[in-house]
């Protein structure tokens, strides 16, 4: 999941190539690192930690040449150090990796017996010496790529520079994303379009076993065997969003206000409030089609897989149609009970999330039909799905996803309308009526963000808590998951999630008065029963903070501390149940003084399996 940008050309690479990075650096920000090539010099930097970091490192130690690549690390093999940053360097050969090698410890007992030393602890560094010893034995550094990239197992995304053919710049792909972009002679190439398209809007997406070979102002594009193959560029029309902060202190608090505007684009066109349905188009499937379907099957990881949850609760509820439910890293490696029967519905913001892709890749090879929930347009799950349902949140650069989420939530509450007016468990009434819910959802988040001052003042209240727990029950569930998740990732707190009534099977031996229990009691059907789990935490002396809606002065008697959510219905309420738990961890880590936009070990786009 690290980025990558390069570049061949007549500007000056690294200005260019630090544009790139600096797109890239959700993607990891362990360590960054750029290399140059000047009539046969090659010069690298180094730096751990933030781009910020090489960015100074450079004004220091500047360095020129218009053939460059650059890096920027998620760390998986080897601390965030400068020996670990890329490039990476094995005699005349550099390489910047995304992706993992897995047979890198074999490969390097080898060419360490070869006489090749190296300094890193990664699995990239072996790349650049096997090709150095492939280039002692072939004498051309492309056949050294191709002998190389046969002998590796894992995923890659490479660019490749040689001192010993200081014109040529080699370009390899095979498990993690690789566009190019093209604009006369000029060469840019990145692990992810945003990184590039300021440059061009002409890019050639590069498949698994391509690689491309640049020289002389002309480039090749061959299989990893060296059979010569003919790639056409496409014109990319959307436009590159800024990512700027507009007035807010960070990123996240930016995003967590922007869901109002982000749900009404998530909806913009899409209603047929006289049908009562959804104009779904997109999903490329008539309502026979629809109805085809036996079961319905969301792969996703993290917060997506939160939001998947919460689209099994509805369209099991409202549509009657069986809903699996898949971790994607599980799924694709268990042979899954898919079939052209299933329609299969990968959720992910990014679009890149390696084991989704992956699990989208085997549902594909068993025949089902894929419709994506995507936000990032054009991404690789996107391309790959036979309909995509964007969620239209706009540029998301918080590590921690927010307005991703409630976007994918209502995406799902769309396609679970689509579904049950396409089965007939949804009538034109029930579907009339929740469209009508949706027009007022916009509103009621702005509502919910008003809360953020009590909020804060529970946030004080917990600061110095090491744990804490979050309840719901039913479509609540999903939303204490999320609201955990949270928590955990940006303040550093550990907190789990769990369904209410599952507490007392294990979970309350935990609850003492250090504790904070995060109960979520919106007033749907489940609200008896969440009253009880409750007093369970409060008899044992835990803390309890209530989130209860609007009007619901009774719930929270007996907590600690009471929150006030607007009552959306019980399919759109957890949407809003949502934000206020975006706020609370928000708050935490903010009062505790985390990098909320840039929490440690994480990275926004998992490229890795
Ligand atoms: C948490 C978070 C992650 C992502 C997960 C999947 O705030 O953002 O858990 O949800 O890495 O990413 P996408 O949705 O891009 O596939």
């Amino acid at each position: 999941m690290c980025g990558i940008v390069g570049y061949m050309g007549s500007q000056d690479a690294v200005p260019v190539i630090m544009n790139g990075l600096k797109m890239l650096e959700y993607r990891g920000y362990d360590s960054a690192g750029i290399c140059t090539m000047d009539s046969g010099d090659v010069e690298i930097r180094r730096s751990p930690g933030k781009l910020v970091n090489l960015e100074r490192l450079l004004k220091e130690q500047p360095m020129r040449g218009t053939i460059g690549i650059g890096h920027t690390r998620w760390a998986t093999h080897g601390k965030p150090t400068v020996a670990n940053a890329h490039p990476h360097k094995g005699g005349s050969v550099v390489v910047v990796h995304n992706g993992i090698i897995e047979n890198y410890l074999a490969l390097k007992d080898e060419l360490s017996e070869q006489g090749h030393i190296f300094i890193s602890e990664t699995d990239s560094e072996v790349i650049s010496h096997l090709i150095d010893e492939k280039m002692d034995s072939t004498g051309s550094f492309e056949e050294a790529v191709q002998q190389a990239l046969k002998m590796i197992q894992g995923a890659y995304a490479l660019c490749i520079l040689s001192k010993k053919d200081d014109k040529t710049l080699i370009v390899a792909k095979s498990g993690s994303p690789m566009v190019i972009g093209i604009k006369g002679n000029e060469y840019f190439i990145a692990s992810d379009m945003p990184a590039i398209i300021s440059n061009t809007r002409e890019m050639i997406i590069m498949e698994d076993g391509e690689m491309a070979v640049f020289r002389n102002g002309g480039v090749k594009f061959s299989t990893i065997y060296g059979v010569e193959i003919a790639k056409e560029p496409r014109y990319i029309d959307w436009s590159p969003l800024k990512a700027e902060k507009n007035g807010y202190p960070n990123f996240m608090l930016k995003e967590i206000h922007e869901q109002p505007q982000a749900i009404k684009n998530v909806v913009a066109g899409r209603l047929l409030e006289d049908e009562g349905n959804v104009f779904l188009e997109e999903l490329h499937l008539n309502d026979e089609e629809l109805r085809s379907f036996e079961r319905l099957c969301f792969v996703a990881c993290g917060t997506s897989w939160h939001a998947a949850l919460m689209g099994k609760y509805l369209i099991e509820e409202y549509c009657r149609i069986p809903v699996d439910v898949e971790i994607a890293s599980e799924f694709r490696y268990r042979d899954p009970l898919v079939s052209g029967k299933t329609l299969v519905i990968p959720i992910s913001q990014s679009g890149e999330t390696a084991d989704t892709l992956a699990a989208l890749r085997e549902a594909k090879n068993k025949n089902a039909h894929i419709v994506s929930i995507c936000n990032v347009i054009d991404s690789s799950i996107a391309r790959e799905s036979d309909g995509v349902i964007y969620t239209r949140a706009g540029l998301e650069i918080g590590v921690a996803s927010t307005k991703a989420f409630t976007t994918q939530l209502v995406a799902l509450y769309l396609l679970t309308i689509r579904l049950g007016r396409a089965n007939g468990s949804i009538d034109l009434k029930k579907g009339q009526e929740m469209i009508a819910a949706l027009s007022e959802l916009p509103a009621m988040v702005e509502k919910t963000l008003e809360l953020d001052l009590q909020i804060e003042e529970i946030a004080c209240e917990y600061l110095t808590s090491w744990d804490a727990i979050y309840l719901g029950r039913g479509i609540s569930f999903p939303i204490a998951l999320e609201g955990a998740l949270k928590l955990k990732e940006i303040s550093y707190i550990h907190a789990d999630g769990y369904p209410a009534g599952e507490m007392k099977h294990g979970p309350i031996a935990l609850i003492d008065r250090d504790m904070p229990v995060f109960i979520l009691a919106p007033n749907d059907r489940h609200l008896v029963k969440v009253r009880s789990n409750m007093e369970e935490v409060i008899t044992r002396g835990g803390k309890v903070v209530a989130l209860c809606s609007e009007g619901d002065f009774e719930t929270g008697k007996r907590a600690d501390f009471t929150l006030h959510i607007p009552w959306a219905g019980e399919a759109l309420s957890p949407v809003l149940f949502a934000v206020a738990l975006q706020l609370l961890a928000y708050n935490f880590a903010i009062l505790k003084g985390k990098d909320v936009d840039q929490p440690r070990n994480l990275a926004k786009s998992v490229t890795v399996e």
